[in-house]
């Protein structure tokens, strides 16, 4: 039997568990998947060990995903982009990381908006996290022209411009108002917003039509950003479906499958949400 596990510290709120074993059950693969805490003082053995655990592989959540890109024998493009990795995978004995955020983002986004690429406006990145570096290398990766960068630690911004290179231009947190006006997509990243917690107070008077507006946020599914910008009749682009696509590349490398992102198993998600809501 495999065994995966998604790892973090605490661990009890990730809903990893739920998607895998839905594809487990699914696609009748004789596996578990499980939630395991891992004090951060204790990570580095956990990983040193990983090849004697008994595991195929695991997600890594907060606040061990530094840790675990630092951990790797082998670390892919995506997770050197993003100097954290979220899926680890045994190969040849060796620890092997990827980060599958951008994936997970940019799958999302091209399955919900195809054509979301058609304008040459710049695309908006709310945030200068691990999860805003993960989407700008993605949209750097997908060949757009420019990304523009905000976030309330201006110096933040910078050190990920710096990183990830030209395209990237760091505006004034307070410029991210009027952002609709000027950007074809625009992502928030911060946790403004979540639990109905704050609001980022942008203006969609006057919006460019084709803006795309995305939120990395998914509790509530509709955040107030969201729902301001579907007001304003822009298209938008949840947080949930991250979470389901950035799922798949990890399910491949453990269990031999290529498992399918169902309006099933989003139902199930959005279900176990609302429970927590
Ligand atoms: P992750 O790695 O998941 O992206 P993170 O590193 O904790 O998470 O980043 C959280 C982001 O939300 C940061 O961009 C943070 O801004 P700062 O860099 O200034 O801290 C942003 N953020 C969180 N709360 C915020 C708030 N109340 N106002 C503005 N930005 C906020």
């Amino acid at each position: 039997m495999k065994r995966a596990c998604v790892i973090g510290w605490p661990i009890e709120h990730s809903r990893s568990p739920l998607i895998h074993q839905t594809w487990l059950e699914r696609y009748k693969i004789d596996g578990t998947y499980t939630k395991q805490a891992v004090n951060p003082a204790k990570a580095q053995t956990f990983f040193s060990q990983f090849s004697s655990s008994g595991l195929v592989g695991c997600n890594v959540t907060v606040p061990l995903k530094e840790l675990a890109f630092q951990s790797a024998q082998y670390r892919d493009g995506s997770a050197i982009a993003v100097s954290a990795a979220n899926t680890l995978w045994l190969e040849a004995g060796k620890l092997c990381a990827m980060n599958t955020d951008t994936y997970g983002f940019m799958t999302h986004l091209g399955t919900t908006v195809p054509d979301w690429q058609k304008s040459s406006k710049p695309i908006a990145i709310l945030g200068a996290g691990g999860a805003a570096r993960a989407i700008c290398y993605g949209f750097i990766e997908a060949g757009v022209e420019a990304v523009w960068l905000f976030n309330r630690t201006r110096a933040r911004a910078e050190e990920l411009a710096r990183d990830l290179g030209s395209k990237l231009c760091v505006k004034d947190w307070n410029e991210r108002i009027a952002c609709a006006q000027a950007c074809s997509v625009i992502v928030n990243t911060t946790t403004i917003g979540m639990n109905g917690v704050g609001d980022l107070g942008l203006r969609f008077h006057n919006a460019a039509p084709e803006c795309v507006v995305s939120d990395i946020v998914y509790a509530p599914l509709e955040t107030s950003l969201l729902r301001a910008a579907k007001l304003a009749g822009l298209r938008t682009v949840d947080g949930l479906g991250m979470l389901l696509h950035q799922a798949v590349p990890g399910f491949e490398k453990w269990f031999g499958v290529r498992p399918e992102v169902t309006d099933d198993l989003r139902d199930k998600l959005v279900e176990e949400i609302e429970k927590h809501a």
